[in-house]
């Protein structure tokens, strides 16, 4: 006879997410409470000169400039002869943000650090990764790969240019490679190389430099180290220190009919919101520009208020919905990256309408962390 008491007695099958091996993206299921997310901390930054070479401080920061209320900037002028492109097929992974570590290691060993883990921190990322992650549940075109190694105890992730993106990236239509420059146009119309100084519409446009903060931060337990680039900042003396005075700059489409409104808040506002909420950077200043690419309008959209924007819209994205989805996203890749070891990738798939999975390589062409990092880390 079936002993019932001991059948009682064995454990339920585990059905919370953790134990999975794949994460839903499903948006009900993070409908919950805002997690915790800690105001972003400035640890450090860098700068990327015109030929891509890294430098340990904040020679390529600009400061915004307001523009007239209303501007007339072209923002197609010096496209064929002041541009100098950034070579995309360049992967970089987290080769910069490593080499700002190792120049800071001082700043980031907390004496409650435990030995095994070399920075005080569980992951290390860039934060066009984490924008990436937060935008998942709303996404409906273009899946990702994020590649995760984790080393002395630390999650470093880096993505992978997906098939899709790297035809897309060679496939580009030559209006669409054009407007790619009016969003590095408008920033120069818009900032000036120091306080005093005049923005130079005049200039060459070259995407290689840029200017990166590095923040630290806490995502519920996940402690969180990560680098964005940053525009420009507030050249005001009295403005707060940094992330605070920092200013997003972005073009988009001017806007004339309630469906385009409705639109920019459902789909562009998601990812400005994304991308500016992370790093803590309280202002985003919007150009609006027509088809002929001449900004018309500027204004200045504050990122803590975009969740009060999309109120009114019907079936919209929810910051929660976001912040949530990461937090899973991030505690499921705790679970699942067991081996601590630099040469080993656990790469994490996600296509949209699918769930999150993951394959493990060996020493093969997605280990990401360079021999100088392991090496240095290591002594
Ligand atoms: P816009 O922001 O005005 O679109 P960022 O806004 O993140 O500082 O990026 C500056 C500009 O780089 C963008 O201006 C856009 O022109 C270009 N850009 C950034 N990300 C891109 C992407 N994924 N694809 C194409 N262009 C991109
Ligand atoms: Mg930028
Ligand atoms: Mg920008």
């Amino acid at each position: 006879r079936p002993d019932h008491r001991q059948h009682q007695a064995r454990p339920a099958p585990d059905r919370t997410p953790l134990t999975c091996q794949t994460l839903s993206t499903r948006r009900h299921l993070y409908e919950r409470d805002f997690p915790v997310y800690k105001q972003p901390v400035e640890i450090g930054s860098f700068s990327l000169d015109s030929e891509r070479r890294f430098f340990n401080d904040s020679r390529q920061m600009r400061y915004y400039v307001e523009p007239d209320r209303s501007p007339s900037f072209d923002l197609r002028d010096g496209y064929k002869d002041r541009f100098v492109k950034r070579d995309e097929a360049v992967k970089e992974k987290l080769d910069h943000l490593l080499r700002w570590i190792l120049a800071n290691r001082s700043k980031l060993q907390s004496g409650s650090a435990s030995p095994r883990c070399a920075l005080d921190a569980d992951f290390v990322t860039w934060r066009g990764h984490l924008t990436k992650v937060l935008t998942t549940p709303y996404e409906t075109r273009e899946g990702w790969l994020l590649a995760v190694t984790r080393f002395r105890g630390t999650l470093y992730i880096s993505e992978v240019e997906t098939e899709a993106a790297r035809r897309e990236r060679e496939n580009r239509t030559e209006r669409h490679q054009e407007m790619m420059y009016w969003g590095y146009k408008f920033e120069q119309y818009t900032c000036a190389d120091s306080i005093h100084s005049s923005p130079d519409p005049g200039g060459v446009v070259n995407t290689n430099e840029a200017f990166c903060t590095v923040v630290q931060t806490r995502l519920a337990d996940h402690k969180l180290l990560f680098s964005g680039e940053v525009d420009c900042q507030d050249k005001d003396p009295k403005a707060p220190a940094p992330p605070s005075c920092y200013i997003e700059l972005k073009t988009t489409a001017e806007i004339c009919t309630p469906k385009q409104r409705s639109n920019f808040h459902r789909f562009k506002l998601l990812k400005w919101w994304a991308q500016s909420f992370l790093p803590g950077v309280p202002r985003i200043v919007a150009g609006f520009r027509d088809h002929e690419g001449v900004v018309v309008g500027v204004e200045t959209i504050h990122t803590s208020k975009i969740s009060h924007l999309i109120k009114n819209e019907y079936n919209c994205w929810k910051p929660t919905v976001c912040m949530n989805f990461c937090c899973d996203f991030l505690s499921y890749v705790k679970h699942v990256v067991k081996e601590d070891n630099p040469s080993v990738v656990y790469l994490f798939s996600w296509e949209p309408q699918r769930d999150v999975t993951y394959s493990i390589h060996r020493d093969s062409q997605y280990s990401f962390l360079p021999h100088w990092f392991v090496v240095e880390m290591t002594g």
